[in-house]
């Protein structure tokens, strides 16, 4: 089986506001990130900041994006594309996170962003979860569905390349009802090893990597590597504070 690096991913979403600030923020990790094996840790800034990763070079930090828009070129005004996101040097882009599928992304758009993106050799980070637990286990057949749709003609050598971030809606951000528990996580993880699986084969279920993301902070961290099984992280709020995210990088590491 091919050697999986763990991957840790900074999610600034639309933060900060000015130029300054992001410089400082990516300063501030790259000096804690420094020769660092067996790990990926990937910064998503928003667009316009970019440029940074050129500016303050460290190899050990990857570039992603927030999102990405599916077709070339042309008339699509705000949208940006895989080849403008490759020029920049990013190699991962996060796709179908909930914050953009509540405001437009359904899973054929979110689809047509992980083809498009594959097809441009950018790393998906596609992310997956429910709005709400329920006891009747409506939310298994919400995360199906989401797998299932996002995931269509993509090939069996292609979404080896993808990572699944499962985000439960409920734990992300600062309006989360709660924050989830490394159990929780395992369920899930396991769950979406078998629909990948039934997908494709338990080899390539295998050679995904399976992420938590939603509230993650230095003092959980570890516990959804540990005990969750989780192959990295995906760090919204804490990823704007070096100290924070490079403690959540040397728990999960
Ligand atoms: P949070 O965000 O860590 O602030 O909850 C995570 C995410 O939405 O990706």
């Amino acid at each position: 089986m091919r050697e999986l690096n763990k991957i840790i991913v900074a999610n600034w979403k639309m933060n900060p506001q000015s130029k300054k600030e992001a410089e400082i923020i990516f300063r501030g990790i790259s000096a804690a990130v420094k020769n660092l094996k067996n790990i990926d840790i990937v910064v998503c800034p928003p667009f316009p900041f970019l440029f940074i990763k050129e500016k303050i070079k460290n190899k050990s930090i990857k570039l992603g994006s927030q999102d990405i828009f599916y077709e070339k070129e042309g008339s699509f005004t705000g949208e940006v594309s895989a080849p403008m996101l490759k020029n920049m040097g990013v190699e991962y882009v996060i796709v179908g996170h909930s914050e953009r599928r509540a405001i437009s992304d359904t899973n054929t758009i979110v689809n047509k962003k992980i083809l498009t993106a594959i097809k441009s050799r950018i790393a998906p980070i596609f992310c997956i979860g429910e709005s709400k637990r329920d006891t009747n286990g409506f939310y298994l057949s919400f995360i199906k569905e989401q797998l299932i749709e996002g995931l269509k003609d993509i090939t069996k050598a292609q979404v080896k390349n993808i990572v699944i971030a499962y985000e439960p809606i409920w734990a992300i951000g600062s309006h989360a009802v709660r924050e989830a528990t490394p159990s929780e996580f395992t369920e899930i993880r396991i769950y979406i090893k078998k629909i990948i699986s039934d997908m494709y084969d338990i080899k390539t279920a295998n050679e995904i990597r399976i992420i938590y993301g939603g509230s993650v902070n230095p003092f959980n961290a570890e516990p959804f590597v540990k005990e969750g099984g989780s192959f990295g992280l995906l760090v919204g709020r804490d990823s704007l504070s070096p100290k924070k995210f490079s403690a959540i990088i040397n728990l999960a590491k």
